[in-house]
């Protein structure tokens, strides 16, 4: 076994590559000038009816705006509740070797659900050496957990009900001795099958039934029905406007109509109608064109990134899955699988009360590098879902369904996420914002432009958000929506490049030049209508140090690393989430280990008040870690959080056991409701 030291090393050393690979934008272009290019609960769920679950569930979704919105103009803060924070908050985590978690006095953090825990009736337990088959690997928690949402059942909504969460990518601590990466004598990147299908089931959604017994422990309940991993294995249906169109079809599926699997399924969403929305964040690394010349002209791969090379950027998976090859091959029918990368990008819609059921992959939403899918319900039903492009400098996004939500009526909302439209925001200097639609033959999409259906547009939807004119943004993570104004919280987790390249200048929402610790934004939508094309925008906090900081070698920390928070500091908002009743949850994901990080400690979740913007500390996480994904049952009585990428050991916390993601559980000694 290596020592605790050696294998935070390692585990850097992997962190940065895949950092590294973040490093490479697929923007090219030169946005600010193609302005003017623009001319001028389910049955389970319902059981009961709609019963104290649903009103619950839906407190988190559902504006309940009795409070003016006079949408333009005024101050949007004035519009919202002051949250109830009462707890003492924690200082940084600043111990090199920190294996732990921390959380304020009085309340109790515990291990959960880990990599290699048991799902699907017949699951092994977990071996500590890695050594579980990927047949194993299937029926077992997934790597790097990521967004997580609790859906209660009817009955008994506080203390029973699905947790359903994201497993990102994977780590070289899946295998016995990391992956094995050999190169063939014309040099492409070699993997033997059976890791290369371990790392596939690794990835995913895990879903699990939950309980809390009578002496207050919760436990998973064993052998449920409901207990299920979806893969990239997993067979899915292709729905909306881009489904069984020419961009969607391969060799293994002329139709475009079914695609195996599921990848790097980042943050999520939910549906007031009880589904789960997970999103497909950085698939691009998984695939290889290794044509440069069709590369060159082909935006569906080079303006989403995926690699012209010899191998993919991440795993290689291509030498052993001949899908992640997407180099065309001009004898196979559709070009053999030039364009499986299309097949990726979504939002998919999984049914957790249906474990028989197929996820969907719904393509009126846009193709994009997606971090999350968030819900604002305004009071007639009518929504919107808004996404974060998560790439330094691209935009961020919403979907507006044709259909309002109708309560109690499962088949009117079934495929409500087929039909809509998507819309890209500009972020004016002067606190306006505007939605501009992407709709073929609209504002230059059009057939000059090289776009020839709506399908096209929302394959190419980065494409055509560029000619648009959206606003380029310093990497777009996770939105939020507050439950009682449906005011929207954006984190822009960082941005290096941002005044550095020519196509990345400053702006009003990106104010920073190589901006390392990022900023929230938020808005207002005109009327707080979801589904309004105007918004008003300000800037929430500018994350980093505080004025007059020095950095561990004593020296100052430059301007602009400081930040205007005004409490706790951290760095790289990434997660951000209101609960029930309004208290801002804040996540982080920094490199710990970085010297401009040297006064943040571990990665940590903070609480904010959305009124005063004053900001606690609440956890910090292992060495090497980053917090991300949150939910609590209706009560606020419990709270999950996801521990991705610990370091040395954790949860074990032992010095030797290798480390996994892991689920923890968030409870008050006292029983109470969390951050109160
Ligand atoms: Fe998976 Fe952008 O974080
Ligand atoms: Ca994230
Ligand atoms: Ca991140």
């Amino acid at each position: 076994m290596e020592a605790g030291s050696s294998k935070l090393q390692n585990h850097r050393d992997f962190h940065e590559q895949l950092e590294s690979l973040d490093d490479q934008p697929d923007n090219f272009s030169g946005n600010s000038t193609l302005d003017d290019v623009v001319e001028k609960s389910r049955r389970n769920f319902m059981k009961g009816g709609l019963g104290l679950a649903m009103a619950g569930f839906l407190a988190g979704c559902m504006g309940t705006t009795g409070q003016s919105h006079n949408g333009l103009g005024g101050s949007a803060a004035g519009n919202l509740r002051r949250a109830d924070i009462g707890f003492k908050p924690i200082p940084i985590e600043q111990d090199p070797m920190f294996d732990a978690i921390n959380v304020p006095e009085g309340y109790t953090a515990s291990v959960f659900f880990s990599w290699g825990d048991p799902v699907e009736k017949g699951a092994r337990p977990w071996r500590p050496d890695g050594s579980n088959s990927w047949r194993e690997q299937m029926k077992q928690a997934g790597q790097n957990h990521d967004g997580i949402w609790f859906f209660p059942f009817a009955d008994q909504p506080d203390d029973h009900g699905l947790l359903v969460m994201n497993h990102e990518y994977i780590n070289p601590t899946l295998h016995p001795n990391g992956l094995t990466i050999t190169e063939n004598p014309q040099g492409f990147k070699q993997r033997p099958a059976h890791e290369v299908k371990k790392e596939m089931a690794a990835h995913g959604v895990s879903i699990i039934e939950v309980r809390k017994q009578s002496d207050g422990h919760w436990q998973q309940v064993k052998d449920s029905r409901y207990n299920r991993r979806i893969t990239g294995f997993t067979p899915m249906d292709l729905t909306g406007e881009v489904a069984g169109t020419d961009f969607l079809k391969t060799v293994a599926d002329p139709a475009g109509l079914e695609v195996l699997g599921t990848l790097n399924n980042c943050a999520m969403g939910v549906t007031p109608w009880g589904t789960y929305l997970t999103c497909e964040e950085n698939w691009k690394n998984y695939f290889v064109n290794r044509d440069a010349e069709d590369y060159a002209q082909r935006p569906a791969h080079q303006r989403y990134g995926v690699a012209q090379d010899k191998n993919s950027k991440n795993y290689a998976w291509e030498s052993v899955e001949p899908r992640f090859n997407a180099t065309p091959d001009h004898h196979a029918p559709h070009g053999g699988y030039v364009n499986e990368p299309n097949r990726f990008g979504w939002v998919v819609e999984i049914d957790p009360f249906s474990p028989d059921s197929t996820p969907k992959k719904r393509t009126s939403m846009g193709r994009l590098v997606r971090e999350c899918s968030t819900l604002s319900l305004g009071d007639d039903g009518r929504m919107a879902f808004y996404f974060g492009d998560d790439t330094r400098g691209e935009y961020v996004y919403k979907f507006v369904p044709d259909q309002a939500y109708k309560p109690g009526n499962p088949a009117a909302n079934r495929d409500i996420l087929d039909h809509g439209t998507l819309y890209v925001a500009v972020f004016h200097d002067d606190g306006r914002g505007e939605w501009r639609p992407l709709v073929f033959g609209h504002n230059g999409l059009t057939r000059r432009n090289g776009f020839t259906s709506q399908a096209d547009v929302l394959v190419h939807a980065r494409r055509a958000a560029d000619i648009l004119g959206a606003t380029t943004m310093d990497r777009p993570e996770w939105v939020a929506v507050h439950p009682q104004t449906r005011e929207v919280y954006v984190t822009l987790t960082n941005n290096k490049h941002r005044g550095q390249k020519e196509d990345q200048q400053t702006n009003a929402a990106n104010p920073r030049e190589d901006n390392r610790h990022g900023q929230i934004v938020r808005f207002t939508e005109a009327n707080a209508d979801p589904t309004a094309t105007h918004f008003n925008w300000e800037m929430f906090l500018l994350a980093g140090d505080r004025p007059g900081a020095t950095l561990a070698d004593g020296s100052p920390v430059p301007e602009h690393f400081v930040g205007d928070i005004k409490g706790d500091i951290f760095s790289s908002p990434d997660g951000i989430w209101f609960d029930y009743q309004g208290r801002l949850w804040i996540q982080t994901d920094y490199g710990d280990d970085e010297e401009r990080n040297s006064n943040m400690g571990t990665n940590q979740m903070l609480c904010c008040d959305p009124v005063t913007a004053e900001v606690k500390r609440f956890l910090t996480g292992p060495r090497g870690c980053e917090i991300t994904g949150v939910t609590t049952t209706p009560d606020g009585k419990a709270m999950w959080v996801n521990i991705q990428h610990p370091a040395i050991s954790f949860p074990a916390s032992d010095g030797i056991t290798r480390p996994r993601s892991s689920t923890v559980l968030i409870t008050r000694d006292d029983g109470g409701v969390i951050g109160t």
